[in-house]
């Protein structure tokens, strides 16, 4: 088997032709995803921070980096970021009950995941707990989640903190095209942040892209 390394504990392995996204990883499978000697397999159609690696857009998260992961659901791509990032720490925002369930059996085993079953609209509820970060990382399909991010950045973002936010275009207009919610998400993320790219994760996850932002 051939490893290429990406960033930091990422790797694309090559087995029998077939290339796999992976995190080195010294803990078990959370979500069915398959070991592979010390990597545990990155599912694109499962996370779509994975869909963006695998669209060859990489991010150079660092390992002593400080995330604010928003819509933790039950910690598929958490755990991923949690390999990533063995030296700092990812707090991580969900608030339904029933996937935080789960995800606190991750966050049990992981002393860098910070669980908080919280309203991402609401961050002043957990400013008390949460530091400011180097990377906030958004997955919660909401009308309003670009509001969202933009509070959570002047929350919590350093000044020369980056972010991703995961945007799926039904749940901000289920009637548009996705083409036109896309263009009105990106001039509105332009107004507070330096867009640095976006791109499409098809057909990992259909008509969704990533938008990949720094404070300005
Ligand atoms: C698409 S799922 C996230 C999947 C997850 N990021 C992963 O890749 O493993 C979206 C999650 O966001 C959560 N969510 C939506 N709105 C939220 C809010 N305002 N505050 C916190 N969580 C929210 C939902 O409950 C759901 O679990």
């Amino acid at each position: 088997m051939n490893a290429k390394r990406i960033i930091h504990n990422v790797y694309m392995l090559e087995k029998d032709g077939v290339k796999i996204l992976a995190t080195k990883s010294k803990y078990g499978s959370h979500y069915g995803e398959r070991k592979i000697g010390e990597f545990r397999e990155w599912i694109p159609s499962r996370s779509k921070l994975s869909a963006m690696f695998m669209k060859g857009y990489v991010i150079d998260i660092k390992p002593n980096w400080k995330v604010l992961y928003l819509g933790a659901a039950s910690g598929t791509t958490v755990s991923h970021v949690a390999d990533i990032v063995d030296e700092g720490v990812v707090y991580a925002v969900e608030y339904s009950a029933k996937p935080f369930a789960k995800f606190l059996e991750l966050a049990k085993e992981r002393k860098n995941i910070i669980p908080l079953l919280q309203d991402a609209s609401k961050p002043w509820k957990y400013s008390g707990i949460v530091e400011k970060v180097d990377f906030i990382y958004q997955d919660i399909a909401q009308k309003n989640q670009i509001e969202i991010f933009e509070n959570n950045a002047r929350f919590f973002l350093k000044e020369d903190g980056e972010g991703v936010i995961m945007v799926k275009a039904r749940s901000i207009d289920s009637t548009a095209e996705p083409e036109d919610v896309f263009r009105q998400v990106i001039r509105r993320l332009k107004e507070s942040f330096k867009v640095i790219a976006y791109g499409s994760l098809e057909p990992y996850h259909k008509d969704h892209i990533y938008v990949h932002v720094r404070m300005k």
